[in-house]
């Protein structure tokens, strides 16, 4: 994957900052998001990675300024972002269980053309289950279906957080695989916890800590520095957890 692309970056994003409940969470962040490939959104638990993406379109109220493709979009509000081609897959699929998989694709359609070709081909799987209730399919056929509701509309780039969370390791292979594939169609900002899953996909980094941004570079120079890795995400990158809360969360995986 390459990195530190030249060209225009589709997310310019400087000096957000957002509150929950009193507690500043997003401080002052600044960083872009190329307008190819997936850049991944890292730091340890409770950093802030989730309300910095809610922040960015507007779900919970921030200061701050946001550029998509060269235009200002944090004074407008989320529906009005949305429309001008943000797509988000939260961090819980929130599929809609008692609906089959069909009536939720149906439901996620916002463009004229939905792009119905490649959400198939991206999901074979998914066509084969098109009648069958979302509630009954498995935590990685969940996260296939939110994967395509966003793909089916032309999005000028993707928020995705988390996608692999709580997956069996074959599976989790299938959605790297399926990240993989439409990253080749919009650009990617992803939150992501598996860091051969980063190692994999991400061209970029950006590293949060106590709300504030304090890494960005490139993806694979940041996961081959062990001291780095170990310092601000509490693992080597290879995966082995080191601290027993990282062990934790490595084996709930
Ligand atoms: N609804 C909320 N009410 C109160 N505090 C919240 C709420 N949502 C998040 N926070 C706090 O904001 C901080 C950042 O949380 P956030 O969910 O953005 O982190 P994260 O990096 O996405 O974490 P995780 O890795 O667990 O997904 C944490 O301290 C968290 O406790
Ligand atoms: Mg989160």
């Amino acid at each position: 994957m390459s990195s530190h692309t030249t060209a225009k970056p589709i997310l310019e994003i400087s000096g957000l900052s957002a509150h929950i409940g009193g507690q500043q969470v997003v401080e002052d962040v600044s960083f872009t998001v190329p307008a190819t490939g997936i850049t991944a959104l890292l730091g340890r638990n409770g950093v802030g990675k989730t309300s910095t993406i809610k922040a960015l379109i507007g779900l919970i109220d921030r200061t701050g300024r946001v550029e998509l493709d060269g235009r200002r979009i944090d004074n407008e509000p989320t529906w009005k972002l949305i429309r001008r081609g943000v797509g988000y897959v939260p961090e819980d699929r929130e599929v809609f269980s008692k609906l089959t998989v069909a009536e939720n694709l149906r439901l996620a359609e916002r463009d004229a053309h939905p792009r119905r070709q490649l959400v198939d081909e991206l999901f074979p799987d998914l066509v084969k289950r098109s009648g069958q209730l979302a509630g009954t399919l498995s935590g990685g056929q969940q996260q296939m279906v939110s994967l395509a509701r966003a793909l089916l509309n032309d999005n000028k780039v993707l928020l995705i957080d988390e996608p692999t969370k709580g997956l069996a390791p074959k599976i989790v292979q299938e959605v790297a695989e399926a990240l993989e594939q439409a990253a080749a169609t919009v650009p990617i900002l992803l939150v992501e916890q598996n860091l051969q899953v980063v190692r994999r996909l991400a061209g970029d980094a950006v590293v949060l800590s106590g709300g504030r941004v304090v890494h960005t570079g490139s993806a694979l120079e940041f996961l081959d520095d062990a001291d780095l890795t170990q310092r601000l995400l509490g693992v080597h990158a290879d995966g082995e957890a080191e601290t027993p809360a990282a062990a934790q969360e490595g084996a709930a995986r």
